[in-house]
Order: C-alpha cells, then sequence, then structure tokens
C-alpha cells in the first residue's frame, strides 16, 4: 500500500473524512501555488471543523424542535413596524441568555410571535447555546403525565437543562389547577437560573383565565416577569398578508 493511501486511510479511520476528501485536491494545489505546509493544514483543519460544526447545529436544530426556515433573515421586519428591529437583533445576541432574562412576545394569532421565538433559537443553536421548543399545551401534557408517573422530579430537570425554554402558544387553549400547579413548579426553578421565551396571545390580565386561578397565574406573572422583556406585536396577521396585498393592487387600478 502507497504512503499516500495510507495517509487517507488513516484519515478516515481517525474520521476526519473531509480532510481526506479535500487532501487530493490542496496537493495539486500546492504544486500550482507553492503553499506552505502549514497553510495546507489551516485549509485541511477549517475544511474539517466547519463541516463538523454544521452537522452539529442540523443535529441540535432537530433536538431543539425548531424550523430552519423561520429564521432573523426571513423575518420581513417592513409588514409589522410595531416590533422594534433593534431589540430583536440585540435578543440574537444571546446576551439576555447571560444575563438569564426571559423574552415574552404578547400578540394576537399570525403577527410572527411563533417565527421570531424560533429564529432567536436558531441564532442560539449557532452559538451552541442549548435550546428547546415545545408548544404549551405538549408541555403541560408531558408534566402531568410524568406526575402521574411519579417521575415529575425528573422531568422538571430534564427541561431545566437547557439554557433558553421556548414554550409557545400560551393561552390559545385554557388549562386546569393541576396543570397550572406544574407550570408553575417549572416556573419557579426556571427563574433566575436561565431563560424562557414564551409567546401567548393572551394579555396578561387575561392570565388569571388561563390558569383557571388568579393567585397562580399571579404567582407564575411575578416570576416570569421579573427580569423580562415584553414585545407587544400590535399590527396585522401575516397570513393575511396576501389578501392585504390583492386589496392594494385592487385599490390602485380601481382608482
Ligand atoms: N413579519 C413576518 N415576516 C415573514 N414571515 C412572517 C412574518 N410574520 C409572520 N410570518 C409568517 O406567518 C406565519 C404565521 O406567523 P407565526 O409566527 O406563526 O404567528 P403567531 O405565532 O404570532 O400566531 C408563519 O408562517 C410565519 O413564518
Ligand atoms: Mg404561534
Amino acid at each position: 500500500m502507497s504512503k499516500y493511501v495510507t495517509v487517507i486511510n488513516n484519515l478516515n479511520f481517525l474520521k476526519l473524512t473531509k480532510i481526506a476528501e479535500y487532501l487530493p485536491g490542496y496537493m495539486e494545489a500546492q504544486k500550482q501555488n507553492n503553499l506552505s505546509l502549514i497553510d495546507i493544514l489551516l485549509e485541511l483543519t477549517n475544511k474539517e471543523l466547519e463541516f463538523r460544526n454544521e452537522r452539529a447545529f442540523k443535529v441540535n436544530q432537530t433536538v431543539a424542535a425548531l424550523n430552519g426556515e423561520k429564521t432573523i433573515e426571513s423575518f420581513d421586519f417592513e409588514f409589522q413596524p410595531s416590533i422594534n428591529k433593534f431589540e430583536i437583533m440585540d435578543f440574537s445576541t444571546l446576551r439576555f441568555v447571560e444575563n438569564k432574562e426571559n423574552i415574552i412576545f404578547v400578540g394576537s394569532s399570525g403577527v410572527g410571535k411563533t417565527h421570531l421565538a424560533n429564529a432567536i433559537g436558531i441564532e442560539a443553536i449557532k452559538q451552541r447555546i442549548s435550546t428547546y421548543s415545545t408548544p404549551f399545551a405538549k408541555l403541560i401534557d408531558n408534566l402531568l403525565l410524568a406526575q402521574k408517573e411519579n417521575r415529575l422530579e425528573k422531568a422538571l430537570k430534564n427541561y431545566c437543562k437547557y439554557k433558553i425554554l421556548i414554550v409557545d402558544e400560551i393561552g390559545y387553549l385554557p388549562i386546569d389547577a393541576q396543570g397550572a400547579n406544574v407550570f408553575f413548579q417549572l416556573v419557579n426553578r426556571k427563574y433566575e437560573n436561565s431563560s424562557m421565551i414564551l409567546t401567548t396571545n393572551q394579555p396578561f390580565s387575561k392570565w388569571g383565565e388561563i390558569f383557571s386561578n388568579n393567585t397562580i397565574a399571579n404567582a407564575i406573572l411575578d416570576r416570569l416577569l421579573h427580569h423580562s422583556h415584553v414585545i407587544n406585536i400590535t399590527g396585522p396577521s401575516y397570513r393575511m398578508k396576501k389578501i392585504i396585498n390583492l386589496e392594494g393592487k385592487e385599490e390602485k387600478t380601481s382608482q
């Protein structure tokens, strides 16, 4: 076996597959451009790292249950002027995670709450910050099941291990006192320990109705809001954009 084949085999055995893939090309480039060994090693190791980062990002994105298409880049800030773009860009630096702050998006259906929560989650994954996203109803179901099976403690710990927990769609369906209680336990544990991003279609004044109890709703809000950024989105539903555009066109043609 030639030394060259042995090197390729060794690289593959060591799982440095991108280096093995790019090595032949760089050997050609070396001949033509007189590259130094260090130049080549730098390029090859960068290729391997790039590949590994991309792969880790994809795995983390799947684990976190985030949608790769709902990003900051794909969000049309002009459509929703009630949102301060600079504030969202600041969130995407993940400074709020360092400060263990929460972000709460409040607004009616279709204004972009889930999109923005997801987009910040994507930025976190890029920076390898552990993130998990769940719909509120599913979270409560899981916690109640865990309680029934005497493993609530373990389930709470599991949700708390993420630096960002995204809880989407609080308030679409009311929950009973038991559900409210397990959510309170989760919020209480995360309080001042790690961040949450929440979305809700209900103003805080209605949270007593969501949690079927004013006292527990107040206790939850008290902790959530203590270190938090509340983003009120007041604008049209993006789902109506096409209709609005069509109406705009019709108006113009009728003038
Ligand atoms: N400003 C926006 N720019 C681009 N897409 C948007 C915008 N606002 C909402 N969308 C899209 O419209 C749909 C509804 O938005 P979503 O975030 O689910 O709304 P909400 O969670 O507030 O009900 C999604 O497909 C989302 O990607
Ligand atoms: Mg939503």
